[in-house]
């Protein structure tokens, strides 16, 4: 099934220079650029974002540095978005990743893991229309 994903390059990402070198890696393996954007997040906007892990003891953590600095939110598609960028990027704690994804090969801590991606087919779609709208996502098309 063709699906949609949200992938954001999170703030160590982009102060780390790192983002052409990770949208390189998420192009060959075959994800379709649907939108991409460089923002800066509120707290407001990320707490909202990151609304799911309200209370759990890693969330102002998560939204203090999500919002710390600039990211890049993309909109992607492919077969098999959701399973295949989480593949892609490796598991949250980048001492846990496997070889060859993106966390083992960039990220500090599970904290600053360099990128998001969803974990489902449904919030790969709400996510992406969290950040863009499907005009602007079906011009470009
Ligand atoms: P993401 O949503 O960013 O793609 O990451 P994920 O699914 O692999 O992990 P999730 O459980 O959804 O957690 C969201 C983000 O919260 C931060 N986190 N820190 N210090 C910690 O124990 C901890 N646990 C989670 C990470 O930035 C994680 O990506
Ligand atoms: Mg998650």
């Amino acid at each position: 099934m063709i699906e949609r994903t949200l992938a954001i390059l999170k703030p160590d990402c982009v102060r780390k220079n790192l983002t052409g070198q990770v949208i390189a890696q998420i192009e060959k393996a075959g994800f379709k650029i649907l939108g991409i954007k460089k923002i800066r997040l509120t707290k407001d906007t990320a707490g909202a974002f990151y609304a799911v892990h309200k209370g759990r003891a890693f969330y102002e953590g998560l939204v203090e540095f999500i919002s710390s600095g600039p990211c890049v939110p993309i909109a992607l598609e492919k077969e098999n978005a959701i399973a295949d960028f989480r593949a892609l990027i490796g598991a949250t704690d980048p001492a846990e990743a496997a070889p060859g994804t993106v966390r083992k090969d960039f990220a500090d801590n599970k904290g600053e893991n360099i990128v998001h991606g969803s974990d489902s087919a449904e919030n790969g779609k709400l996510e992406v229309g969290f950040f863009f709208s499907e005009k602007e996502l079906i011009e470009l098309i």
